[in-house]
């Protein structure tokens, strides 16, 4: 069973477009594109920059690093090697936003 932990309002995030929050002691950058939440790990896998200080141009992250730009669904860069993890999102029926640590969505 994941652990789920409640980590934002959807009507917060639907706002702001991204936020940085801290799920258990792991960094977590959220995104909202095309009307869906993403979850990825918060520090860029290329040099540790915060993607949660990044943009959202085209449906993609773009590391404020060097700006790699990662897929939010998939964590896969484009053009580049490397995959940033990705969490599962759930959204209840009162707006807020779980994240869950135990499987990378990319793993699934
Ligand atoms: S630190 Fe993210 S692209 Fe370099």
């Amino acid at each position: 069973m994941p652990d789920w932990h409640a980590v934002a309002r959807l009507s917060d995030l639907q706002a702001r477009k991204k936020k940085a929050v801290d799920v258990a002691g792991t960094p977590v950058a959220l995104f909202y594109v095309n009307g869906d939440v993403y979850a990825l790990h918060d520090i860029c896998v290329h040099e540790q920059r915060q993607l949660s200080k990044g943009a959202l141009l085209f449906g993609k992250v773009i590391c404020p690093g060097h700006q790699w730009k990662f897929d939010p669904a998939t964590g896969e860069p484009e053009d580049q090697d490397g995959c940033q993890p990705t969490y599962p999102v759930q959204i209840d029926a009162d707006g807020m936003v779980h994240v869950s640590l135990e499987r990378e969505r990319a793993e699934a």
